[in-house]
C-alpha cells in the first residue's frame, strides 16, 4: 500500500506541511530500500545474537523477511544453506547485487524467493527458521495468524523458529498510554546524506510510526520522505498468539541494545508437544 502524507503525524507532519512538494515512499520501495539498507547496516545489534543462535543449530536455514541480507550473508558465511524470502523485489535486488559483487562463491548455498512469508510453502521442512529485526511487527493480526499456522507445516518436528520482538515491560514509552511520544535521531545514507528519523509513538502505544526526512529539505525537486509503521507487540501477546496456532515459546534470548533503543528479545519457538 502506498503511504499517504496525511498518515504522518507529529513533528514530521509539521515539517512536511511547510514544504511545497513532498513524495512519500514506503521504506521498502525501490528508493526506500537503499536508504533502509544503509541505515540498517550501521546497526549490528540483534545480528550478533541471531548469528550466535544459528551457530548452535545445524542444517539448512529458512530466513523470513531477509531484506537486503543483513543476516543472510553472515549465515552463508557460517557455511549454511539458506533459503531467504522477502516480499520486496527492491530489497532482494540489493541482496542479489551484493552477492554478485563480493560473495558470488556463496550463491551455491543461497535460494532467494520473492514471496509473502505468510503464504510461503517450501517443499522441504526446516529445523531452523529465523525471523529477525522485529519484522513480525509489520504484520497485522490476520497475517501473523497465517504465518504462525504456516510455520506448523514448515518446521521439522524438533525444529526451532526464532523471532524477535520489542520488550514493553519496563519501557513506559511503550506500555503506558498517554499523549503521543516523539523521538528524533540523525542517520545517514550510504552517500553520507543526513536524515532525521522521527519516531512517533501513538497515544495508545499500539504503533510506532517511523518517518525519515532529509535534514536538508532545500531542493529544486520534490522532497522524498520514507515511512513505515511498526506495531508494538509485547512478548506475552505473541506467546498467546503462537499458542493459539499450535506453537510454543520454549526459551527467550535477550538482545543487547544500545542505550536509547527499545529493548528486544528473541523468542525461541517450537511445535506444541
Ligand atoms: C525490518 S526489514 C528487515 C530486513 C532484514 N531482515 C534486516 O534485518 O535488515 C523488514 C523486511 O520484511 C519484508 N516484509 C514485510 N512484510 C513481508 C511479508 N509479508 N512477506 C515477506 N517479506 C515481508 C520487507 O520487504 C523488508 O525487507
Amino acid at each position: 500500500m502506498v503511504p499517504l502524507l496525511e498518515d504522518i503525524n507529529g513533528r514530521a507532519a509539521a515539517i512536511l506541511g511547510d514544504l511545497a512538494d513532498v513524495v512519500v515512499h514506503d521504506i521498502y520501495d525501490p528508493l526506500g530500500a537503499r536508504l533502509y539498507d544503509a541505515v540498517a547496516l550501521q546497526d549490528s545489534h540483534e545480528l550478533r545474537e541471531m548469528i550466535a543462535i544459528a551457530r548452535r543449530t545445524t542444517g539448512p536455514i529458512l530466513e523470513l523477511a531477509c531484506g537486503a541480507g543483513r543476516f543472510t550473508l553472515p549465515l552463508l558465511a557460517l557455511g549454511r544453506e539458506v533459503t531467504a524470502v522477502d516480499l520486496s523485489p527492491s530489497m532482494l535486488a540489493i541482496l542479489s547485487d551484493r552477492m554478485d559483487s563480493g560473495y558470488a562463491h556463496l550463491w551455491r548455498n543461497l535460494t532467494l524467493v520473492e514471496a509473502d512469508i505468510c503464504d510461503f510453502n517450501p517443499e522441504q521442512k526446516f529445523s531452523t527458521v529465523i525471523f529477525g529485526c522485529v519484522t513480525v511487527s509489520l504484520l497485522d493480526a490476520g497475517a501473523r495468524r497465517r504465518l504462525f499456522q504456516n510455520m506448523t507445516s514448515v518446521l521439522a518436528p524438533e525444529g526451532r523458529f526464532f523471532l524477535s520482538t520489542t520488550v514493553t515491560e519496563g519501557d513506559a514509552s511503550l506500555n503506558t498510554p498517554g499523549t503521543p511520544i516523539e523521538n528524533v535521531q540523525l542517520v545517514k545514507d550510504s552517500a553520507g546524506t543526513r536524515y532525521c528519523l522521527h519516531e512517533y509513538i501513538v497515544a495508545d502505544r499500539s504503533v510506532r510510526e517511523i518517518t525519515l526526512i532529509p535534514e536538508d529539505t532545500y531542493t529544486s525537486g520534490p522532497v522524498d520522505v520514507f515511512t513505515t509503521a511498526v506495531r508494538v507487540l509485547p512478548p506475552d501477546q505473541l506467546v498467546t498468539e503462537l499458542q493459539e496456532n499450535g506453537l510454543a515459546v520454549l526459551n527467550t534470548h535477550p538482545v543487547r541494545t544500545p542505550g536509547s533503543a527499545h529493548e528486544i528479545v528473541i523468542l525461541e519457538v517450537g511445535l506444541h508437544a
